[in-house]
């Protein structure tokens, strides 16, 4: 009986796992929205109060800040509704996945506090938190820059608006012309296209605000952003969110 009993002990004591440790899917989502909050609070705010200034100083009226921004909402929209998930993939499993072993074997820290393998628990995102930093803002660069590319609807729609109140400024009596139909009009007096061309540079003084984006997000982080240890300085609330990580089992 014990006999035969042998190989299914053997396949027992191989099968069943040592304690699961790992960041599960409350982790995962806890650490990414913890860096999201942190974001959202700090530089990316920054970033982007500055970018409305800068399109303020673009209409004639020069709008006020809250204003401004919400000409631009369309592009923060479309990023707050992609930055979510393209960075808890970016982070797990992009990077952080898998069993804490270094040839079958389990290193000291693993696979907490601080463990020295690229795996997929808390001890290892703290281990490895300049790159963890790194693959951050690079996610956060990487959903913006889909919105800030002139190509996108979000984009067109901001440019849209930002047109829409130039014009406006003008005086209601020329914008309510935009509406009416091109063939109502004496072609060789297209009021439409006179208006557009009160504030012809519109177009290539937002684009160059918008691809601002980018680099004002850098600054706002503190610049050098190489995934090096000392990189990104503003970005990185190391002491905070390594005690936050490790809240995890
Ligand atoms: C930065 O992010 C993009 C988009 O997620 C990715 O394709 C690229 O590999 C990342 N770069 C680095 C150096 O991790």
């Amino acid at each position: 009986m014990l006999f035969t009993l042998y190989p299914f002990l053997i396949f027992l004591l191989i099968s069943v796992p040592a304690t699961v440790s790992a960041c599960e899917d409350d982790c995962m989502d806890g650490v990414t929205n913890a860096f999201l909050q942190k974001y959202n609070q700090g530089p990316l705010e920054n970033a982007i109060t500055k970018i409305a200034q800068e399109v303020s100083g673009l209409i004639p009226s020069h709008p006020s800040l809250a204003t401004s921004r919400n000409l631009i909402q369309p592009i923060l929209d479309a990023y707050q509704n992609v930055a979510f998930e393209n960075l808890r993939t970016s982070i797990f499993p992009d990077f952080f996945h898998g069993k804490c072993q270094q040839n079958g074997i389990i290193p000291p820290g693993c696979p907490n506090p601080d463990c020295p393998v690229v795996c997929g628990t808390p001890g290892s995102l703290v281990h490895f938190y300049p790159k963890l930093r790194y693959i951050v803002y690079n996610s956060t660069r990487h959903s913006l820059s889909m919105f800030t590319n002139p190509r996108s609807k979000p984009y067109q729609q901001a440019l849209q608006a930002v047109e829409d109140a130039a014009n406006s400024a003008n005086g209601p009596e020329r914008r309510s012309l935009r509406f009416f139909p091109r063939s109502l009009l004496d072609p060789y007096d297209q009021p439409e296209t006179k208006v557009k061309s009160e504030h012809p540079d519109i177009p290539s003084q937002f684009l160059a605000i918008i691809s601002g984006m980018l680099s004002r997000l850098l600054e706002a982080c503190g610049g050098s952003a190489e995934g090096s240890t000392n990189g990104l300085p503003l970005c990185s609330w190391e002491q905070q969110l390594k005690e936050y990580i490790l809240s995890y089992p």
